[in-house]
């Protein structure tokens, strides 16, 4: 007989089926053993009852949670199983009989994060890699179907894309290198070919601070374009998030379910369109909204972007922030307005306190420039050379911008640490398993 899934023979709901997967829970007696199987598309309980199983009782009986098995058997509704079916079981096979699972609902973070290879099977973790994927796929979508090539950059790197703070040493033969922080000096060089690229791809942060916001490893996917303006950039990477939304809303109403996570509270994200508001005009609502002052030309801090987006039940972008604080790459505006010199960068914050999902700039376009801003980096421009390029051999408007992919699986699932939106997830404090 065939196997199909779980989901699969539910679909079917009677007659006979042939379905294999793990135990997820049992119990039993000398009568019956109850099994819920899973497989990765759902639940099912099954129903073994010794009078059927006379020779195999033994074995039956010695079944733990997490042994692997095929069973084929009928399938019918029942309102008292948790999927609403059970399989009244005519064969078994019983294909490895596990040890003790070390996973139990008593266990803490930590020990948690020692038997992730483990923990992936629960039903939390799986719902969230299955969101994960759809996530994944509708960012390439996105992309593709607006005429973008999809393009790698090296992660081994000899210089900083974003500054020395979160640089990871790495020991090339024997000469210093790091891991890429961002795709993007390599990917600049690339739309003078290609003038509309993409990539998901790891990017690597030191990060030191041990927040529920920061992985170490991360996946990004970045975009670049020729001949942008800072608005279409705005534009594109609203109408990313909404994809990516309008796809999990669509594919993953079962997995945000077992999340408990309340699909309805993203459909504001859908229907409205993102507040944007300068950086200057962000200082002033958090002074009027929330009595907070913030001095012209600091960064916004976690609590800060926290604060704000409080005030709105949708992403936000807040634009040209000071010059100082942001990269060298960015883009002086040819009018600064009078309250400061700012660039044309721009971070887009989730709502409910997920923080900034979204950092993209207008490239700057001067060499001098962008030459003077590395400088003041204390940074060796003679690494910088290849990309100095970009701008003397037929340099054209540009931009892009980064996603954290994490970031926006984190508050898709409304999870409480990112950690969680990755499957091994790399922090300060965990480099295994
Ligand atoms: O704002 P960032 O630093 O932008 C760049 O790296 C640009 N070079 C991107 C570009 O223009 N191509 O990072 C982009 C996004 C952030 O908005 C955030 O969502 C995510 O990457 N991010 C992190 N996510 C998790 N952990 C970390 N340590 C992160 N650092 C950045």
């Amino acid at each position: 007989m065939k196997f199909i899934s779980i989901k699969e023979a539910i679909k079917k709901g009677k007659g006979n089926v042939a379905v294999r997967g793990w135990v997820y829970r049992e119990r039993g007696s000398n009568k019956f053993k109850f099994l819920v199987l899973r497989d990765s598309t759902e639940i099912i309980q099954v129903v073994l009852k010794s009078e059927k199983f006379e020779k195999d009782w033994e074995g039956i009986d010695k079944i733990t949670v997490e042994s692997s098995v095929e069973i084929v058997g009928d399938i019918k509704p029942d309102k008292r199983a948790p999927t609403g079916y059970e399989i009244d079981a005519d064969k078994i096979n019983i294909i490895h009989v596990a040890e003790d699972f070390p996973i139990n609902k008593d266990l803490n973070e930590e020990l948690l994060g020692d038997r992730r290879h483990l923990w992936l099977r629960s039903r939390k973790m799986t719902s969230i890699l299955k969101i994960r994927s759809t996530v994944l796929e509708a960012i390439r979508s996105h992309w593709r179907d607006k005429g973008f090539y999809e393009y790698h950059s090296p992660e081994i790197l000899n210089l900083a894309g974003e500054g020395g703070s979160t640089l990871f040493n790495v020991d090339y033969f024997g000469k210093p290198a790091y891991l890429s922080q961002t795709w993007q000096l390599h990917a600049e060089p690339a739309i003078f070919a290609l003038e509309k690229i993409f990539t998901i791809q790891p990017a690597f942060r030191a990060e030191k601070s041990k927040t529920s916001r920061h992985l170490a490893e991360l996946w990004m996917a970045e975009m670049e374009e020729a001949w942008s303006n800072f608005e279409n950039l705005q534009d594109d990477a609203e109408e990313l998030i909404k994809d990516i939304i309008k796809k999990v809303l669509l594919e993953n109403s079962e997995e945000l379910k077992i999340l408990e996570r309340d699909g309805k509270k993203l459909e504001s994200s859908l229907k409205k369109k993102f507040p944007r508001m300068t950086y200057t005009e962000a200082l002033k609502l958090l002074k009027e909204k929330k009595k907070i002052t913030v001095s012209w030309g600091k960064d916004l801090r976690t609590v800060e972007e926290d604060k704000l987006s409080e005030l709105f039940d949708t992403p936000i972008i807040v634009t040209e922030y000071p010059k100082e604080v942001k990269a060298f790459y960015m883009k002086e505006p040819v009018t600064h307005p009078k309250d400061g010199k700012v660039v044309l960068g721009f971070d887009m914050i989730a709502p409910e306190g997920y923080g900034e999902i979204v950092g993209g700039s207008q490239r700057e376009e001067d060499l001098e420039k962008i030459k003077n801003n590395l400088l003041k980096d204390g940074e060796d421009l003679g690494k910088y050379e290849f990309y100095f390029d970009t701008r003397r051999y037929g340099s054209v408007p540009h931009g892009g911008y980064g996603m954290g992919v994490e970031r926006v699986i984190s508050w898709i699932c409304g999870l409480e640490t990112i950690k969680d939106a990755i499957a091994f997830p790399r922090t300060m404090t965990r480099l295994s398993p």
